[in-house]
């Protein structure tokens, strides 16, 4: 099989085929997802709150960043390996948003990039996709502006669906190949489908988007706690390791472990 690009998203697109799109941080899950057909595997700056331990996705920084990024593309011969650009390493400038998407690119190894925001990031998306870096965009609710946004809150209601529309159209002009919307009315996230030739992604965005994507420990349900609504647990991924990690505890503390079997004589 060979590598998927990103003129390939939007065939799907023309064919009407939804695809799906999943987070990846290290080798066995990039692995694992791309053997499963995953044509797009995103280093989400989501690592800040899913990896690093942070309790929002704004303290993570590239240096942190570039290893997962790496492990990710290493670990892939099929997926295309978007690398997201976290807060603070574009929004100063398009010469900074440059600097930080090559690094991505050269250091990395990845295959494209993402940045959140709309119409205001047009000079930055045009200048990258001029540069040869294909640029994913993100709208609706963007997580590195949460606090300007008042926290987890459902984007593009009402009139602010024009605004969004605009955004999509805008980031389409500069040549985005794709743009994820997170947490709209479903049928905002529709009406925005169907007036982009790129393909939109949905996260909370409904059924009516070309593709579709959830961070990976929420999906096979690594992370605990509550999820949000538009959270599908296909696994109970933290329920297998948490008794494998008991099991084991026990068997050691009882000497059962290891057995002859597993000792060299
Ligand atoms: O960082 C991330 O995981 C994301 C996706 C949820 C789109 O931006
Ligand atoms: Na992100």
């Amino acid at each position: 099989r060979k590598r998927v690009r990103v003129h390939h998203l939007r065939e799907y697109k023309d064919r009407g085929e939804p695809w799906p799109m999943l987070t990846a941080y290290d080798m066995y899950t990039a692995e694992l997802f791309d053997e499963a057909g995953i044509p797009v595997l995103l280093v989400g700056d989501s690592a800040a709150n899913n990896v690093f331990g942070y309790d929002t996705s704004l303290p993570v920084d590239v240096d942190e960043m570039l290893p997962l990024v790496r492990a990710v593309t290493r670990s892939t011969t099929h997926a295309l390996v978007v690398a997201d650009l976290p807060f603070g390493s574009y929004q100063l400038s398009v010469e900074q948003a440059m600097g930080t998407a090559v690094r991505f690119m050269k250091e990395g190894r990845a295959h494209a990039v993402k940045l959140e925001g709309g119409r205001d990031f047009v000079p930055h998306v045009e200048a990258l996709t001029s540069a040869g870096i294909p640029v994913m965009g993100h709208i609706g609710f963007t997580p590195q502006s949460e606090h300007n946004l008042g926290g987890y809150r459902v984007q593009g209601r009402g009139e602010s669906g024009e605004t969004m529309l605009a955004d999509a159209l805008a980031l389409q002009e500069a040549g985005a190949f794709a743009v994820v919307m997170e947490m709209v009315p479903a049928e905002a996230a529709k009406r925005v489908t169907h007036e982009l030739a790129i393909p939109t992604i949905g996260i909370g965005a409904g059924p009516h988007c070309d593709a579709q994507v959830l961070v990976w420990q929420d999906m096979a349900g690594l992370r605990r706690g509550k999820a949000p609504r538009f959270v599908k647990r296909y696994a109970d991924v933290a329920g297998v390791l948490s008794s494998a990690a008991a099991s084991f505890a026990d068997e050691v503390r009882r000497g059962e472990f290891p057995a002859p079997e597993q000792s060299f004589h």
